[in-house]
């Protein structure tokens, strides 16, 4: 089987972290958002990933080509000249994703993160007939969202509306889809909207059926979601009694430790957070609901909380680091220095407090 992701946009919504890396390639629970994917599409016996790309694809493709031989998959890229949307991206790369065998195709957003039931998918779209299958998942707030009209018992998609200004429903899509080759001529090869254009044609044919997504979901493509996702992957890992979670009289609630990361005297920490690889937590720190990223140093007595610290960024002695406060990659904060929902770009100095939430260039 085949697979493609869609990896294009500028992921302005997780700047300043996406100032350093593409979207797809920012950090997610210790490893990169896009491998948590390929991982689990490899797992159901996806054997090529096509990257729907529309910038910077040497960076992607230098960095995955390692993983090509680790994880025995094939990943190529399909460039666009100009943004296609979420639709004419599939129509670009029709050749790669079409063979001989007519069967379906995955298609992801790439900031999506969940437990991929594909295997679950598959039996479900073998199941019901119609040309395309779509997960669904219920959220509280779905008008930022594409919400999906369907009928409870069989799946079958009456309504498809992307991001609703009126109440449609609260079942919105995942971003994650099971195609089969026929929906390739509904496409043209322009700028488009699957949401928009494709699927509201495939709902009005009654060919459109919609799975809710067993287990948890999260778009990560936000500061608050991604730390929220954070929250329910970890939660995942929990219920399946996953030896990756770390444990010792420091840990509370449910943490990942890199192996390679050390952990000084006294320190508190968790629930909820990650530590990458290469991390220096030194004595008495305190982190809850964070991300650590790859070769970061938090010194002594250094508390943080609901934020994200960027790659190879240190944080001062007695720092207080809260509120959404996002560091970039290589930012420094000063000792005893106070960020309450700082932004604050790659490669910047932190000398004094930064008092209400704001972006610091
Ligand atoms: N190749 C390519 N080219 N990819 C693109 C382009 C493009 O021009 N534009 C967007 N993408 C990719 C993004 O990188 C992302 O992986 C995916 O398409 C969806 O774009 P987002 O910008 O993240 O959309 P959204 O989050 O507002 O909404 C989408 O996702 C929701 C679920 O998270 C829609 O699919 C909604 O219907 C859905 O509910
Ligand atoms: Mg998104």
């Amino acid at each position: 089987m085949k697979a493609l992701i869609l990896v294009g946009g500028f992921g302005t919504r997780l700047r300043p972290l996406t100032l350093s890396v593409p979207k797809p390639l920012v950090d997610f629970a210790n490893k990169p958002m896009i491998l948590h994917q390929i991982e689990a599409l490899k797992a159901v016996g996806v054997t090529e990933v096509v990257l729907a790309i529309n910038y910077q694809p040497e960076v992607m493709l230098n960095f995955l080509k390692q993983f090509e031989t680790k994880l025995g998959i094939t990943i190529t890229c399909s460039q666009e000249t100009e943004p296609l949307g979420t639709a004419g991206p599939l129509a670009l790369a029709r050749d790669k994703l079409t063979g001989d065998s007519g069967e379906p195709f995955f298609v992801l957003n790439s900031d999506v993160i969940s437990e991929y039931p594909f295997k679950e998918m598959i039996e479900f779209h073998k199941s019901h007939g119609g040309e395309a299958s779509i997960m669904v998942t219920k959220v509280d707030e779905p008008s930022k969202y594409g919400v999906v009209v369907m009928e409870e018992s069989t799946g079958k998609v009456d309504k498809f509306v992307e991001k609703p200004k009126i109440f449609v429903g609260n079942k919105i899509n995942a971003g994650i889809y099971l195609l089969n080759p026929s929906v390739l001529d509904l496409i043209e090869l322009r700028p488009t909207s699957i949401e928009k254009e494709v699927f509201p044609k495939i709902a009005a044919e009654k060919k459109l059926f919609a799975m809710v997504l067993p287990g948890f979901w999260m778009d990560i493509g936000q500061p608050r979601d991604y730390i929220t996702g954070l929250r329910l992957y970890l939660d995942s890992l929990r219920k399946k009694s996953s030896p990756k979670l770390a444990t010792g009289a420091s840990i509370v609630g449910n943490v990942l430790v890199d192996e390679t990361a050390t952990i000084g005297e006294g320190c508190l920490i968790g629930p909820d957070v990650a530590i990458g690889p290469g991390c220096v937590v030194e004595s008495g720190v305190r982190l809850s609901r964070c991300t650590v990223m790859r070769g970061v140093r938090i010194k002594k007595h250094a508390c943080i909380s609901s934020s994200i610290v960027g790659w190879h960024s240190t944080v001062g002695q007695w720092a207080r680091v809260e509120n959404m406060t996002i560091l970039g990659e290589d930012v420094h904060v000063c000792d005893e220095v106070y960020s309450n929902g700082g932004v604050v770009l790659p490669h910047k100095e932190i000398k004094s407090s930064i008092l209400k939430p704001e972006i610091v260039m």
